[in-house]
C-alpha cells in the first residue's frame, strides 16, 4: 500500500486544539492547567495509552511502569501521550467471569477514542479478555492502534518444582481431593505458583491471545513472547510508544491491516500453539468487528493441516519463558513456513515475512520442527451433530486419547450450583464411561459464559484414578485447563439449543475424528422434548447486564453483541463543536 504523510492540521486532534474558537480556548486553557505548555502538543499526534492496570489486576502490576516507558517513546518521536484508564478485567477476581465484560471494555475503549481529541492508541492488555476487549473497541474506531502484551509471568517454583498457572492448580487440586498431598504442600503451590508480574505463563488465553495479536501483525515483532520483568519487555513497549507517532503521521490503521489472511495467520497460530479454545470465540468476535467472516469450520479447516510445534502446557511440557528463550513466536511462524501467510502488513510497517526473517530455534524440543511436531494435526476440533447444531469445540491435543471416541450414558446437572452440590456425592449413579452434562452454562445462561467447562470428576472416580472423561457444557474452558471437555455448545441451553434437552441415562456419542456430537435419540423424542421445554427466566432486571442478555450472540458468532459486530466506516465522528 502506498502510506501518505499526513500534515499537523489534518489530525483528529486539530479540531480539539488548532482551531480558533471558543470551544478550542477551552481544551487548551485546560491543557495549559494540566501544566502543558502549547509547545507541548500543538500540531503533534495525541496518543491514548489505553491501560487496564488497576490494583487488582496482578497480571498487570507492571503497566504502571510500562506506561512511563510508553509515554517515553511518544515523547521522543514527537506526540503526545495521554494515559487512559479503562476497564481492568482482572480474571482471577471478577465476578461470574470476566467475559461477561468484555464487550463492556470494548464499548468503553470504542467510546473513549471516539469522544476525545485522540488521533491514534496503545493498547495496553494481557490478561485473558483485556486483548480481545482493546482490539474490538479499536478496531470499531478504525484510528492507528497498536497493541503492548504485557508478558508471562515467570515459571511458578514450588520445593524445586515447576508450576504452570492454572493446569497445575487443577492438578494439585484433584492430587489434594484424591489425598495424595496435604494442605500444607497445598499452600506451597499456593505461594509459589504466581511469583512475578506477567500474565499465566501456560499457553492459556493470555498466551493464545497475545502471540495471535502478534501474528495479525497488531504488535511489535517478537514481542509476544517476552517475559513481563524483562528488560527488553520495557524497551519494547518504548519501541511502542515511538512507533504508534508514525503510524498516525502515515495514517496506518487496523483496516489496513487486518484482512483474511491476517486472520488465517492468527488462527494458524493459536493452532501450532495448541492455544486456548477461547480463542475461538474472541477471534471471531475480533475478526467480525474488522469485517472479516471468520467461522468456527475455518478453525477446523485450518486445524487438519496445522502442526502443534510449541510444547507448552497444558498440552505439552514447558512454559512461555523457555518459549521465549528457545526463540519465541518469530521463530515458531517462521518453521510454520508457508502454512503463513508472510506477505500481510503489520505495524511496524514491514510484513510478517520481513519480521520473522532471520527468525532461529534455539531450541527445537520446545518448539518443535515441523518433521518432528508435538501432535502432527487437529490442535482443535470442531463438532457438529443434533446436540450442537451450531457447533461445539474440543481440544484433542489436551485429553486421554482412548475417549476421542466414545458412547456413554448422560450424567445431567440442570446448572452449575447442581453440580456443586451432587458431584461428589457418593450415591451419584455415574462411572467412568458416563458423559457428564452441564447445562445453563452459556452466553445468556450462566451468564456470561464462565469458564466451568473443565468439568469436576467425582471424587469417587478420582480415587479410582480416573482422570479424564467426556464432559459437556456451553461454557468455557480455562485455556491451562485440559480434557475431554466439549465445549461451546451452540446454541446454548438457556435458549432452548438441545443442550437443554438432554436426560439422565440418554447415551451421547462423541466421535472427534469424524467431528460429531450426537444426541442418540429419535428425532421425534427430541421434537417432543423441545415442545415440552419453557424458557427460563433471564438473570438480569437491571444494569449492564440486561443489555447483555438481549444482545449477546451465542458462541459461533464470537459473543459481541449484536450491534457492534458489524464493521462501520470510522464508528462516527461527534460533533465537537
Ligand atoms: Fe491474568 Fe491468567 S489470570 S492471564
Amino acid at each position: 500500500m502506498t502510506l501518505i504523510r499526513k500534515k499537523p492540521e489534518e489530525l483528529r486532534s486539530h479540531r480539539w486544539y488548532g482551531v480558533n474558537d471558543l470551544r478550542s480556548f477551552g481544551h487548551r486553557s485546560r491543557t495549559a492547567q494540566m501544566g502543558y505548555h502549547a509547545s507541548d502538543y500543538m500540531g503533534k499526534p495525541v496518543i491514548a495509552v489505553l491501560n487496564t492496570w488497576s490494583e487488582i489486576n496482578s497480571c498487570h502490576t507492571h503497566f504502571k511502569q510500562r506506561v512511563e516507558e510508553v509515554k517515553r517513546g511518544i515523547w521522543q518521536a514527537g506526540g503526545f501521550p495521554v494515559e487512559m484508564p479503562v476497564m481492568t478485567l482482572a480474571e482471577p477476581f471478577q465476578k461470574p467471569t470476566t467475559m461477561l465484560y468484555r464487550n463492556f471494555l470494548a464499548m468503553e475503549v470504542e467510546e473513549v477514542l471516539r469522544s476525545y481529541p485522540f488521533d491514534g492508541c496503545v493498547l495496553m492488555g494481557g490478561c485473558d479478555k483485556t486483548t480481545p476487549g482493546l482490539l474490538m473497541g479499536a478496531i470499531s474506531m478504525n484510528l492507528p492502534a497498536i497493541y503492548l502484551p504485557a508478558g508471562p509471568m515467570l515459571r511458578g517454583d514450588w520445593n524445586g518444582r515447576t508450576l504452570g498457572s492454572g493446569s497445575d492448580t487443577w492438578k494439585y487440586w484433584a492430587e489434594l481431593r484424591a489425598g495424595k498431598i496435604t494442605e500444607d504442600e497445598w499452600k506451597g503451590v499456593e505461594s509459589g505458583i504466581a511469583r512475578s508480574p506477567g500474565h499465566c505463563m501456560t499457553m492459556g488465553t493470555a498466551s493464545t491471545m497475545t502471540s495471535a495479536a502478534e501474528a495479525l501483525g497488531m504488535t511489535l515483532p517478537g514481542f509476544a513472547s517476552i517475559p513481563a520483568v524483562d528488560s527488553r519487555h520495557a524497551q519494547h513497549a518504548s519501541l511502542t510508544g515511538q512507533r504508534i507517532v508514525e503510524m498516525v503521521w502515515t495514517d496506518l490503521k487496523p483496516s489496513d491491516i487486518l484482512t483474511p489472511k491476517s486472520f488465517d495467520n492468527a488462527v494458524t497460530t493459536v493452532l501450532a500453539l495448541s492455544g486456548s479454545t477461547n480463542a475461538i470465540v474472541h477471534l471471531v468476535a475480533v475478526a467480525r468487528r474488522a469485517g472479516v467472516p471468520l467461522t468456527t469450520a475455518r478453525f477446523d479447516a485450518l486445524a487438519r493441516v496445522t502442526p502443534v510445534l510449541g510444547n507448552i502446557r497444558p498440552a505439552g511440557k514447558y512454559l512461555m519463558e523457555d518459549f521465549f528463550y528457545a526463540g519465541g513466536l518469530r521463530a515458531l511462524l517462521a518453521e510454520l513456513g508457508d502454512l503463513i501467510d508472510d506477505s500481510q502488513l503489520t505495524v511496524n510497517g514491514a510484513t510478517l515475512g520481513e519480521n520473522i526473517a532471520g527468525a532461529e530455534i534455539f531450541n527445537d524440543d520446545v518448539i518443535r520442527r515441523r518433521a518432528n511436531p508435538l501432535v502432527p494435526n487437529d490442535g482443535l476440533a470442531v463438532l457438529t451433530g443434533n446436540l450442537a447444531p451450531d457447533g461445539a469445540v474440543i481440544k484433542p491435543a489436551a485429553m486421554e486419547a482412548h475417549l476421542l471416541k466414545h458412547r456413554g450414558p448422560a450424567v445431567v446437572f440442570s446448572d452449575y450450583a447442581d453440580m456443586a452440590a451432587r458431584i461428589d456425592d457418593e450415591a451419584l449413579d455415574v462411572t467412568a464411561d458416563s458423559v457428564i452434562v452441564l447445562q445453563h452454562a452459556g452466553p445468556v445462561g450462566a451468564p456470561g459464559m464462565p469458564e466451568w467447562g473443565q468439568l469436576p470428576i467425582p471424587q469417587k472416580l478420582l480415587k479410582e484414578g480416573v482422570r479424564d472423561m467426556v464432559r459437556i457444557s456451553d461454557a468455557r474452558m480455562s485455556g491451562t485447563s485440559y480434557g475431554a471437555c466439549v465445549l461451546h455448545v451452540a446454541p446454548e441451553s438457556f435458549v432452548g439449543g438441545p443442550l437443554a434437552l438432554v436426560k439422565d441415562g440418554d447415551i451421547v456419542e462423541l466421535d472427534v475424528p469424524a467431528r460429531r456430537l450426537h444426541l442418540d435419540i429419535t428425532d421425534d423424542e427430541l421434537a417432543a422434548r423441545r415442545a415440552a421445554w419453557k424458557a427460563p427466566k433471564r438473570p438480569f432486571e437491571r444494569g449492564f447486564g440486561v443489555m447483555h442478555q438481549l444482545h449477546v450472540t451465542q458462541a459461533d458468532k464470537g459473543c459481541d453483541f449484536d450491534f457492534l459486530e458489524e464493521k462501520t466506516a470510522t464508528g462516527g465522528e461527534p460533533d465537537i463543536h
